[in-house]
């Protein structure tokens, strides 16, 4: 779009990064990339339901293929990618004698991998601009602990030193990059693995842990992305940003 920013949101077909492509289609074309090619159609539907552009793309950005064919149907329909929000993930609990081989691997590969493949893909036309910004999803598990959890908090930890690595590295081209680092977030991904029974349980668990007392919105983090990804962050980069409702403070 040439009147218009192009961001590439992966996950943007459920939750936060549906949440985040919404809100960016305010004042930017979206690329609404997910592994699930449906959801990021009707992402796409409702943005354009809301008098937005946007179109979707299936991306599976743990595999190299597909990450680099996204980037091809990018540059031939809309050209180059000025900012970027890398929310794809998934959760699997597991405490540590039981998590297989496979389960790992689709933590880090999904995680780790992605976003540093990701990243990747939209670095060489930030660098040509002399500009970019780029916000990876990381978690408050990146640094603090929970049980049964410790292949997500490592992927969520290594995404948040990779941010840091690529903030150094990318600096002198004036390319800002910073985590995400949300506390519960009341989105599918919490679901996932649990009975109706057991989420709604969970959920009342957590929101009475939680200092506010509720689970967050998706929202809620998505209000904190526009922040990271506008010039009223200008002079942050490298930095992990918790909208948490106070779980984890510094
Ligand atoms: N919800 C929370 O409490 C919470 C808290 C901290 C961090 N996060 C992180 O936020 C991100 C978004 O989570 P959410 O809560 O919106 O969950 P969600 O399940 O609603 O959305 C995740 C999206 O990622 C997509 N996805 C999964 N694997 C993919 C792959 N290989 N390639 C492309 N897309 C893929 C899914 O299809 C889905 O649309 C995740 O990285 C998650 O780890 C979530």
């Amino acid at each position: 779009m040439a009147d218009k920013e192009n961001i590439l949101i992966t996950g943007a077909g459920s939750g936060i990064g549906r949440a985040a492509a919404l809100r960016m289609a305010r004042g930017m074309h979206v690329i609404a990339a997910d592994l699930n090619a449906d959801s990021a159609a009707e992402t796409v539907s409702m943005i354009e339901a809301d008098g937005g552009s946007a179109r979707a793309i299936p991306v599976d950005v743990s595999d190299k293929a597909s990450v680099t064919s996204m980037k091809g149907r990018i540059e031939k329909d809309v050209g180059s990618v000025d900012k970027a929000f890398f929310a794809a993930g998934i959760y699997i609990r597991g405490i540590v004698c039981d998590i297989s081989e496979d389960h790992w691997d689709r933590m880090m590969n999904i995680h780790v991998k992605g976003t540093f493949l990701c990243c990747q893909a939209v670095l060489p036309d930030m660098v040509a601009a002399n500009k970019g910004v780029i916000v990876n999803m990381s978690s408050d598990f990146a640094v603090m602990a929970v049980p049964a959890a410790a292949a997500y908090m490592a992927a969520k930890s290594a995404i948040y030193s990779l941010t840091k690595s690529i903030a150094l590295e990318f600096a002198p081209h004036n390319i800002r990059i910073n985590a995400l680092g949300p506390g519960p977030i009341d989105t599918p991904i919490l679901q996932s693995g649990r009975s109706p029974q057991e989420y709604e349980d969970a959920r009342l668990m957590l929101a009475d842990k939680l200092p506010v007392g509720r689970l967050g919105q998706p929202e809620e983090v998505s209000a904190v992305l526009d922040f990271l990804l506008s010039d009223r962050s200008a002079y942050m980069t490298g930095q992990i940003v918790h909208p948490n409702g106070g779980q984890l403070m510094w």
